[in-house]
């Protein structure tokens, strides 16, 4: 039986589309690098490896949609080999997106990129186990990913997020918030710190050192008062060593 063939895109449609789709990405480019204004469309095609990737992904995408065999992964593995980024030919990659430096960047086969998606060198949009199915990490749009960043598992970033240089995020990050450490954490929402009592996270009480720090204070004062009953002089309190430090930077800072 004949099957129902469905209209194909003219090849001038295409080729205003594919036009279409390089202008964005130098644009998007331009953009987001300082580096890459006033250079020209076609140096950055021939240099800038994270468009590279992405024009290569498009191609791989639209294949592996269409179920063609092989191809995908030759691709793949071809603007691997020549960018050094890694994009699963399954992963769906939202508009606008740049990979800026781009060495080292790996995005698993169930990731999902928003729109205006910026990431860095080194950044894995990774998986944490070998279950099939969704397993690597959904992010919103407008998020920013530091460079060196491990997102990992199928967890959500939230729109306008962003994830510090070498951060480790392995739980959902709310909208508008910046995370950074390792487990990464909120330092910020929608540009404000984060405050309450969950926000610092090395100054925590510590009642066992302030138990030894009172007894050890009661010590020295009965020291004190038995050198003065004895008559032997002033008594020389020893000094108490500091139990955990009160001040400094908070975790936070890494
Ligand atoms: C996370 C980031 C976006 C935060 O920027 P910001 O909103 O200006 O935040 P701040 O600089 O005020 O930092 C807030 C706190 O987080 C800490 N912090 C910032 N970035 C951090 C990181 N990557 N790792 C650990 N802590 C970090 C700051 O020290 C500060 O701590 P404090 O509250 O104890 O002072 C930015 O620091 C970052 O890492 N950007 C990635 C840049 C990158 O990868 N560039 C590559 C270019 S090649």
């Amino acid at each position: 039986m004949d099957r129902p063939s469905l209209p194909r895109p003219g090849v001038a449609v295409v080729l205003r589309r594919v036009a279409q789709e390089i202008r964005s990405d130098v644009a998007t480019a331009r953009d987001r690098d300082p580096a890459a204004r006033g250079v020209s469309t076609f140096e950055i095609l021939a240099s800038w490896a994270g468009v590279q990737a992405l024009l290569a992904h498009r191609v791989a995408h639209a294949l592996d949609e269409a179920g063609v065999p092989l191809a995908p992964r030759a691709i793949a593995y071809l603007s691997r080999a020549v960018t050094g980024i890694e994009i699963h030919p399954a992963a769906a990659i939202g508009g606008e997106f740049f990979i800026d430096h781009g060495s080292g960047v790996v995005i698993g086969e169930t990731a999902e990129v928003g729109e205006r998606v910026t990431l860095y060198q080194g950044v894995t949009l990774g998986g944490t186990g070998l279950q099939p199915g969704k397993r690597h990490p959904t992010l919103g749009d407008n998020v920013t990913v530091g460079s060196g960043a491990k997102l990992l598992g199928p967890i959500a970033v939230g729109d306008g997020a962003k994830i510090g240089a070498n951060t480790v995020v392995i739980e959902d990050v709310p909208p508008g918030a910046t995370v950074v450490g390792n487990p990464g954490h909120p330092v910020k929402v929608e540009g404000r710190r984060v405050e309450g009592p969950d926000a610092d996270w090395i100054h925590l009480p510590d009642p066992i050192a302030d138990a030894i720090k009172a007894l050890s204070e009661r010590i020295v004062e009965l020291e004190r008062r038995l050198a003065e009953l004895d008559g032997s002089g002033e008594g020389t309190a020893a000094e108490t060593p500091e139990l955990q430090p009160r001040t400094g930077r908070s975790s936070a800072g890494g």
